[in-house]
């Protein structure tokens, strides 16, 4: 089996990037080939400026070492070191009706907003399908929000094997169950783009700025809590069952203070957190051996990705006969 999946060098990561996608791309490496990249040609569509985005990608190589990804067992690979999916982006993009596109939500939720978007975040779908496609992945774990560009993969390999034959297997979007979306300190998504984050790779004063300014409701001290509560969605990405039965019980009860569950939280996420951070440090001071794993990455992907492009070429008509 398969996997692939990505994350968009587009900001520093936060536990809801932690939670929602990464946690689960690196325990996915004991279960099949784990293919993993940073997508920096999707980050062009957000960040303009050259430097950013290369030190972005570094730190997100970083950030993926420290959680685990291992490179014996896994390919961590730059997207702009395989530039063919730009080719296979653009046959795909013959075949996606303008529908579909206008249907996704990243360009949806601009428009909405009244702001003008340009024809990349437009095509970021195709892009997208083409990271997927190019190495015939069965499985794409990613969060939530991710789930109908997955979807809209599955759509344009349906339609390329329709039109010119069968090339591309149709991917399964794996969606990690019970965290569904990640809250930020103010109660919306953790989101980068909403300056709500908690980021597991700040300094430790920071994290815990961070934690304190959640937000909660005024209620005194000794009123019942709800458990439901963002502070608490919180609190239980860190903590097991019986211990949320436990709070559970003191929320209904009243007599729990916010500023008690806060300091808590911050404990547990510190602890959760401490190895991976020791192990960021590690890779910190190596940046030669972080640029020669992405180098490595890169052969490896391109590897399992030169034969479907050869087929989809040949599928297609493109090149010279065989
Ligand atoms: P952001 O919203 O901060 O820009 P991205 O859109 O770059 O994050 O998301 C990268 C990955 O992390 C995606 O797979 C996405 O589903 C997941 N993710 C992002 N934010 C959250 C969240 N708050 N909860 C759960 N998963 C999330
Ligand atoms: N769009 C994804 C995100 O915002 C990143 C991404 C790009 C991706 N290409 C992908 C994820 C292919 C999974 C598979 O996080």
């Amino acid at each position: 089996m398969r996997i692939l999946s990505g994350i968009q060098t587009s900001g520093e990561l936060h536990i809801g990037n932690y939670f929602g996608a990464m946690r689960q791309h690196v325990a996915f490496q004991d279960t099949g080939e784990a293919i993993y990249f940073l997508a920096d040609y999707h980050s062009m569509t957000s960040i303009r400026d050259a430097a950013e985005r290369r030190r972005l990608a570094r730190e997100i190589a970083l950030d993926y070492l420290a959680c685990g990804l291992d490179p014996e067992r896994s390919i961590l690979y730059r997207q702009s070191d395989l530039p063919e999916v730009c080719e296979l982006s653009w046959i795909l993009s013959t075949l996606t009706p303008m529908g579909l596109l206008e249907r996704a939500h990243a360009y949806k939720d601009k428009v909405a907003q009244g702001l003008s978007a340009d024809h990349g975040l437009f095509a970021y779908p195709v892009l997208m399908a083409a990271d997927i496609l190019i190495h015939n992945a069965d499985v794409v774990p990613v969060g939530q929000d991710q789930k109908q560009h997955v979807e809209m993969t599955r759509d344009m390999a349906q339609r390329f094997n329709n039109t010119y034959g069968e090339v591309f297997t149709l991917p399964e979007p794996q969606i990690e169950e019970g965290v569904a979306v990640v809250p930020g300190v103010d109660g919306r998504k953790m989101s980068k783009t909403y300056g709500n984050t908690i980021r597991m790779f700040d300094p430790d004063k920071k994290i815990k700025k961070a934690v304190m300014s959640i937000v909660t409701d005024s209620k005194p001290v000794e009123d019942p809590k709800e458990f439901d509560a963002n502070l608490f969605q919180l609190w239980r990405l860190f903590a097991d069952a019986p211990e949320c039965e436990d709070m559970k019980k003191r929320c209904a009860a009243g007599g729990l203070g916010y500023g008690e569950v806060k300091k808590d939280l911050l404990g547990r996420l510190l602890a959760y957190f401490e190895p991976m951070r020791a192990r960021r440090a590690e890779f910190e001071k190596r940046p030669d051996d972080v640029e020669a794993i992405l180098a490595d990455g890169a052969q490896r992907a391109r590897a399992t990705a030169e034969p479907v492009m050869a087929a989809a070429r040949a599928a297609a008509g493109l090149g010279p006969s065989g």
